[in-house]
């Protein structure tokens, strides 16, 4: 089938990259020139393992091309995916579907046959009945079905959360449109994998649930583990003594700096303005929101405390900037709110990120950036794990005491235990919940 994907952001590239290698042949559309051509030389804009890959065997396949032409890439499709972005509103909190809209009239214009437009997007509830309007108001004539299709990917494990789903979310009004659907999904379905097939509205709320849900899980478990400091208990014990129950699971119970990214804080924001417009209040999420806040401050407290109560005139140094592991992403990321308040408090701030760099050079004002953690730890007062990349859960803590004029470190991801980075050579090590 003829698939047009409109947008090559993290969600549309990785989407279009994995349908063309399901056999359909797809083209990724992007109004920004540099990126088309980028990614005509197969360079991958954004960092996500396995992508690059992918993309390059499709391309020499003939089976996945880029365009600028929404018109011509539209024209004939079968289906077209809408995954350009939903960021928050400024001011008000509510997804900014300005791009969703614009994407459906420039299609509506376009399309030629009968043809599924499919939102992947994370759009509020009522968005894909008004996406229907507008096509049908831009192009009287136009056959065509509306789809939500919410998508589930993790960043930096994206491509096997679409190659191996818990789940495909479909939400469709006509037969016709799921038959579309399941030919799309057809190596999924094949395999077994679950399909939720339902209407656009719960479609569009399963995603919205489903990651207030996981905001508030690890949410429940930051404020949990503040408590365990209080008590002397071991927030990892409680982590793994709660996830043993079946009914509540052992994911997304780690304990850290808050969560960030490109989607719980966008998507619990979103959820919170959808329920005070609806006059149903969601009070759990808007919780959650305002615990997550805080955690972030008690990190920088937790920080400041092992500085012996003061950044002033410290050196301190951060391993791992961006919002988790496995990605370049530094969207909402814990560390543009820590960082910058060690900073201003008189703090030097040495940081070092796998692929955080290239973005986080701007976002970080001040911080000046090293290669390798032991080169940031030099004469340091303090060293701070806040992103658990796969180099910083091996360190040779020795080393790493040895270059220190100050040898403490403040573990935001609970990775080491203070038996070693004591023994290590460490005069004070703090963790998280512990
Ligand atoms: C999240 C969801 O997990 C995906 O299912 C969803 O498709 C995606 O949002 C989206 O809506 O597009 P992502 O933002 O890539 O994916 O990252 P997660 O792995 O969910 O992590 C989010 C944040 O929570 C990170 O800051 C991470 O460090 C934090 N986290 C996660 C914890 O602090 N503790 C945990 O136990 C798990």
């Amino acid at each position: 089938m003829k698939i047009a994907m409109v947008g090559t952001g993290y969600v549309g590239l990785v989407s279009g990259v994995c349908f063309s290698d399901f056999g359909h042949e797809v083209v990724c559309v992007d109004n920004n020139p540099d990126k088309i051509a980028m990614l005509e030389r197969l360079e991958v804009p954004i960092y996500e393992p396995g992508l690059e890959g992918l993309l390059a065997k499709n391309v020499a396949a003939e089976r996945l091309t880029f365009s600028g032409d929404l018109a011509d890439a539209v024209s004939g499709a079968g289906a077209v995916f809408i995954a350009v972005g939903t960021p928050t509103r400024r001011g008000d909190g509510h997804a900014d579907l300005t791009y969703v809209f614009a994407a459906a009239e420039q299609i509506a214009k376009s399309i030629t046959c009968y043809t599924v437009v499919v939102t992947k997007s994370t759009v509020p509830v009522g968005t894909n009945r008004r996406v229907k309007e507008i096509i049908a108001k831009a192009n009287p004539d136009a056959k065509f079905d509306v789809v939500s299709n919410p998508e589930f990917l993790r960043e930096g494990a994206a491509i096997d959360d679409f190659m191996r789903p818990d789940r495909v979310v479909v939400g469709v009004e006509t037969q016709e449109a799921e038959t579309v659907m399941r030919d799309i999904y057809r190596p999924l379905f094949l395999r077994d994998f679950p399909v939720v097939i339902t209407d656009l509205e719960s479609a569009e709320m399963i995603k919205y649930a489903a990651n207030a849900f996981l905001a508030t899980k690890i949410t429940f478990i930051n404020e949990i583990a503040a408590l365990c400091e209080k008590v002397g208990a071991d927030v990892k014990q409680v982590s793994k003594g709660m996830g043993l129950d079946g009914r509540i699971g052992n994911k997304f119970l780690h304990a850290g700096p808050g969560y960030g990214g490109s989607c719980f804080p966008k998507d619990t924001s979103a959820l919170a303005r959808i329920g005070q417009e609806h006059a149903a209040p969601m009070q759990i999420t808007e919780a959650v929101i305002k615990v997550n806040e805080e955690v972030k401050r008690r990190m920088v407290q937790k920080i400041e405390d092992l500085c012996d109560g003061s950044f002033n005139g410290k050196t301190i140094a951060v391993l791992g900037v961006t919002f988790k592991p496995n990605t370049d992403d530094m969207r909402d990321a814990p560390s543009l709110a820590i960082v910058p308040a060690m900073i201003g408090g008189g703090a030097k701030v040495r940081v070092v990120d796998p692929q955080g760099k290239r973005e986080g050079l701007d976002l970080l004002p001040g911080a000046q950036w090293c290669d390798d953690a032991y080169t940031a730890v030099q004469d340091a007062d303090a060293v701070v794990i806040l992103t658990e990349w796969n180099e910083f859960r091996a360190l040779d803590l020795e080393r790493l005491a040895q270059g220190m004029s100050n040898a403490r470190m403040a573990d935001l991801r609970n990775i080491y235990s203070e038996n070693e980075v004591i023994r290590a050579g460490f005069g004070k090590y703090v963790p998280v919940g512990r």
